[in-house]
């Protein structure tokens, strides 16, 4: 059997606000978490492929931003080599991949859960073709992007994600289902400027961090309050109650980062800035009512998240008090989106 052709697809990046920290066996996370779909920060992926069952041996020739990158390449080949139980093709075939990103390189902005879902959406679509089927399998398709990185199993969905096994039905560990039908649609417009305080890369790999989950002391407390935490903040959204949201997803980043300054080693991913930041959004909530929030990655910048309804409103402060603190003055303007897209 042959089968060849060229397939593109883009997907976003995801903020996750109860965070997947911690993860055992084939990527499984050890608590849940659910996170909003980006819309403007997306990785546009190109895959020609050439499968010959008669060819043994599977080889990848990969391009980021239209150079070869051995860094990425080996990661996506290792990958890719480790999925042939899902995709037994990938065993006999070329694969020529190019990559890029809408958000700049050095923006600090992981790249890996939307590279590896707009990855997972070119692999799922080939296995369609083979199959000869009406849709792609979206299953597979965050099954398969979470073992290339798990937050990016949530990035195939629209809009809002949750993944891993808790109360709501439907959830696994396995892969993200769609959460947004199940909240105030106040939160199907939410934005997320994002104000970069740093552009350097992450001083700690989030594998090297879900790996200091293992031997920290709070570890089983953590993965509890994540799994409570989930729970209460799915209540809040569904009554659009965002002072309840707010809280918990601050909360949940100052979590992220208390666990990572008193983790075996510890890490210090803030910067001087990134504090300034988090005062000035608390004070200007205070001083205005206007519900305005925060939440982090495993890094400097600050997601600062906030209904449609006030956004004229925060961009002409933000551009007064937050842009000056920010990393030549830069602040990704995005916003929830709906995940992934198949382009020609
Ligand atoms: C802090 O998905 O990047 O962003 O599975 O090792 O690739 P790997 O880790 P990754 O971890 C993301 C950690 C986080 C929280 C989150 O997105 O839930």
């Amino acid at each position: 059997m042959t089968y060849n052709g060229a397939i593109r697809w883009t997907s976003p990046s995801n903020i996750a606000l109860i965070k997947y920290w911690g993860k055992h066996g084939r990527q499984l996370p050890r608590n849940p978490s659910i996170s909003f779909t980006l819309s403007n920060c997306i990785s546009d992926t190109s895959v020609h492929y050439d499968i010959d069952s008669a060819h043994d041996g599977l080889s990848v020739d990969f391009h980021f931003e239209d150079k070869p990158n051995t860094a990425f390449g080996s990661r996506i080949e290792k990958f890719l080599g480790s999925i042939t139980d899902h995709l037994p093709w990938l065993d006999h075939c070329r694969l020529k991949i190019s990559s890029r990103n809408s958000f700049p390189h050095s923006s600090g902005i992981a790249s890996s859960a939307s590279a590896m879902s707009a990855l997972a959406m070119c692999l799922v679509d080939i296995q369609q073709s083979i199959d000869q089927s009406n849709e792609p399998n979206m299953m597979l398709a965050s099954s398969l992007a979470r073992l290339g990185s798990g937050s990016a199993s949530r990035s195939t969905i629209p809009q809002i994600g949750q993944w891993g096994h808790c109360e709501i039905p439907g959830s696994s560990d396995l892969y993200a289902i769609p959460y947004a039908d199940q909240v105030d649609p106040v939160f199907h417009h939410y934005h997320d400027d994002i104000c970069i305080v740093s552009a350097d890369e992450k001083s700690v790999s989030s594998s090297a961090g879900h790996g200091l989950m293992d031997k920290s002391v709070f570890a089983e407390q953590r993965y509890t309050q994540a799994g409570q935490r989930l729970i209460t903040l799915t209540h809040a959204m569904k009554a659009g109650d965002l002072e309840t949201f707010g809280a918990l997803v601050e909360d949940e980043a100052l979590t992220l980062h208390g666990l990572m300054l008193c983790s075996e080693p510890s890490f210090v991913l803030m910067e001087p800035n990134t504090i300034s930041i988090i005062q000035a959004i608390r004070s200007y909530r205070r001083d205005t009512g206007i519900p305005v929030h925060f939440t982090l990655d495993a890094g400097p910048n600050i997601h600062m998240l906030y209904p449609d309804e006030y956004s004229a409103e925060i961009t002409a402060w933000s551009q007064q008090v937050i842009k000056p603190l920010c990393h030549n003055g830069r602040i990704i303007k995005d916003h929830i989106g709906n995940g992934p897209k198949k382009l020609k």
